[in-house]
């Protein structure tokens, strides 16, 4: 017998990251080529044209895993009963903007779809805010959830910036993605992140060696690593004039199907998730963080202790900053946004 079906939804199913992303829970790379599931696909009244054509490439894709699909417009039909919510929806930063100026715009979006969550979906629905600032909006979406969502059931995608990181190793270091474990992207999903590799491990044949000292190249870690992974989002949108859509809806469904399967032993992911006061990082903020994942429980745990040198910790101090100052400047926005 066939488990019950999943319900998914995916807001801003009309857009870029929602034509790459929906195949892949439809098809069952997210959650089990053996997992039932129902898409649920929420766009803006506009774009209801487009939104129905989605609805018919997934048809015609003849998936067996894929039991129901509904298109909607509105979040009272989106938001009912689902178990994981994919909320994309939201504008994009074009060329020479930073992800924090969406702020204002996008900030109400997640306000609401907070109080969505709350008043109809499950409370044990688990969330992935990709649009951005996805950290701050993920921060203010869990606000609004409060009293029947836990605010652990939130998260922002920064599973994009490590897969960045992974792959910059991988090429430094001559190995294959699958032979890199451990990087850790510390913070906001913004400029001022802290991809770190000094945790990480390389596979060398049959010897794990730790990344730092197979790079070799202390200036290349502190310097060009960093900057490539922490601008790498403003680098595609210069060349492809949008924003980067394929790695991110990869990227999302990587951190879903951790969420719900598990990490691996011994491996960790980057998951930006409410501090519980780790490492210094005021509680609630939503962080990045080093995370395993029970997937019997299905409950994140932040990966403690870890030693931090006087450059990571001015690095965490920076994005740490940056966080609080967007929480602030949201929190005011949402006030001042009578939804
Ligand atoms: P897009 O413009 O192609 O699509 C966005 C879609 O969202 C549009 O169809 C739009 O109509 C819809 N939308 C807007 N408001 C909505 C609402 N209130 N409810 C439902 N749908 C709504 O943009 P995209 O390229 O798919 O990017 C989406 C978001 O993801 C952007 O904010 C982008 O910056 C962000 N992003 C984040 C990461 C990350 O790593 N966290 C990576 C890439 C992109
Ligand atoms: C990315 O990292 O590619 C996205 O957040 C898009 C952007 O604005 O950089």
């Amino acid at each position: 017998m066939s488990p019950a079906p999943i319900r998914a939804l995916v807001t801003g199913a009309a857009g870029q990251i929602g034509y790459s992303i929906v195949i892949r829970i439809a098809d069952g790379t997210v959650f089990g080529k053996d997992q039932p599931v129902e898409l649920v696909l929420l766009d803006i009244p506009q774009c209801v044209a487009s939104l129905e054509g989605v609805v018919l490439e997934l048809q015609d894709c003849a998936l067996p895993t894929l039991v129901g699909v509904e298109a909607v417009t509105n979040e009272k039909d989106a938001f009912q009963n689902i178990d994981y919510a994919f909320l994309v929806g939201a504008m994009p930063r074009r060329e020479g903007m930073e992800r924090k100026d969406l702020l204002a715009a996008n900030v109400k979006i997640f306000k609401s779809q907070g109080k969505a969550l709350a008043e109809f979906s499950k409370p044990t629905t688990k969330v992935i805010v990709v649009g951005n600032p996805a950290n701050t909006n993920a921060f203010i979406c869990a606000k609004y959830a409060a009293g029947k969502i836990p605010a652990s059931n939130f998260s922002a995608m920064t599973r994009l910036d490590h897969n960045r990181a992974l792959a910059q190793v991988a090429l430094k270091t001559g190995t294959t993605i699958g032979d890199v474990k451990n990087v850790i992207i510390w913070g906001n999903h913004s400029g001022t992140q802290f991809p770190d590799v000094k945790h990480a491990t390389i596979n060398k044949g049959s010897n794990t060696v730790d990344a730092y000292t197979a790079i070799n190249d202390t200036n290349w870690i502190q310097s060009g690593f960093i900057s490539t992974v922490q601008k790498r989002g403003a680098v595609i949108i210069e060349k492809r004039k949008l924003s980067s859509a394929m790695s991110a809806a990869k990227a999302a469904c990587d951190h879903i199907h951790d969420w719900h399967f598990g990490t691996k032993p011994g491996e960790w992911v980057s998951m930006a998730i409410p501090s519980d006061g780790s490492y210094g990082i005021p509680k609630g903020l939503i962080f990045s963080f080093p995370v395993t994942i029970d997937g019997a429980t299905k409950e994140w745990k932040i990966v403690k202790d870890l030693p931090l040198d006087d450059f990571a910790k001015e690095k965490i101090q920076i994005t740490t900053k940056e966080l609080e100052e967007e929480r602030d400047d949201a929190l005011k926005a949402c006030d001042e946004a009578n939804i």
